[in-house]
């Protein structure tokens, strides 16, 4: 079979007589495949591509924007994995209440932790996450129970398949009363059709909680199950929410290539710093900000 891979030109008449294309319609010669042949080589954008040496890849990008924003400025259909973890609504609520986590908070204000991400913005975050993702990925969103009846009926407006809670099993109880918190749920979600990785693994992922973390930090184990079970080496993963960036860990331990965000400058910054250790990544500059302030906040039992 002769092969024209995409060679950014239309073959010259001379070319397809060879390959056995006779006809004026290309699709008569049933041993002739062509891939698009748009740019054509008199185009010159074709030309400054040609001309370019070949960069090489950073293995992370991050950035410190508004996770809609951001996923905005992300070509449609360019990421093969999403897992995220938004500050969602009803941590403000446990928050005021004081049973969340014993994380270190000042009385002034509740915003030392994190901003929240309202509720009322997930159609439009669900919207982005479904643009942004290739045709048959996953999607994974860490939540309590109340957001998840939140969250689920508009991931599926947005367009995903649900397939079912998964819940991340922390070992050991938190605060609280009533029945102490002792695991949370991952939701799961489809784009058209992918399937797992490894068909043997349980629903109940069981992991540690991280102690003397960043706020609300997930343990890289968890991310690390659903790395594997959704993605393969050389995948991209993006988190919108990515805090200290967990979910980038367990991607580029895993081969994967990461992109993330997150609003809390000093979050973008300890992110980069623990992910430097895989090798070279793009990250905006952030100016004067030092992750102190964060520290200060990080260091308590959760
Ligand atoms: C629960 S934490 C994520 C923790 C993360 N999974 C980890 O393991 O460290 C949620 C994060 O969302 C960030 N955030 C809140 N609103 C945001 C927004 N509109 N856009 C981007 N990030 C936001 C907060 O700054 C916070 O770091």
């Amino acid at each position: 079979m002769r092969l024209l891979a995409y060679s950014g030109y239309e073959p010259r008449e001379r070319e397809r007589s060879n390959a056995g294309d006779t006809t004026s319609d290309r699709s008569a010669c049933a041993d002739l495949v062509t891939f698009p042949v748009t740019p054509r080589r008199d185009n010159p954008s074709w030309r400054s591509r040609r001309m370019t040496q070949p960069v090489s890849t950073p293995l992370f990008e991050l950035s410190n924007q508004d996770a809609v924003a951001w996923l905005h400025a992300l070509p449609a259909a360019s990421v093969d994995l999403l897992i995220t973890d938004p500050a969602y609504e009803s941590l403000e609520k446990h928050r005021a209440v004081g049973t969340t986590t014993r994380l270190k908070h000042s009385k002034a204000s509740s915003n030392d932790w994190f901003t929240v991400f309202p509720n009322a913005r997930f159609d439009e975050l669900f919207e982005q996450v479904y643009r942004v993702l290739r045709d048959d990925t996953h999607f994974y969103l860490f939540c309590d129970a109340e957001t998840m009846f939140e969250a689920k009926p508009k991931a599926e407006r947005a367009g995903f398949k649900f397939w079912k809670p998964l819940v991340w099993d922390k070992q050991t109880i938190g605060m609280g009363y009533h029945y102490r918190a002792r695991y949370e749920f991952i939701l799961f979600f489809e784009k058209g059709k992918r399937r797992l990785n490894d068909l043997g693994i349980a629903d109940i992922i069981n992991v540690p909680r991280v102690h003397r973390g960043y706020p609300a930090e997930k343990p890289v184990g968890v991310s690390d199950v659903l790395v594997k079970q959704s993605s393969s080496p050389g995948d991209v993963i993006a988190d919108p929410f990515m805090g200290s960036g967990s979910v980038g860990e367990a991607a580029l331990m895993n081969g994967r290539r990461f992109l993330g965000t997150d609003l809390n400058a000093a979050a973008v910054r300890v992110t980069g710093e623990r992910l430097q250790k895989f090798g070279e990544g793009r990250q905006p500059d952030l100016g004067d900000i030092t992750t102190t302030d964060l520290l200060s906040l990080m260091g308590t039992e959760p």
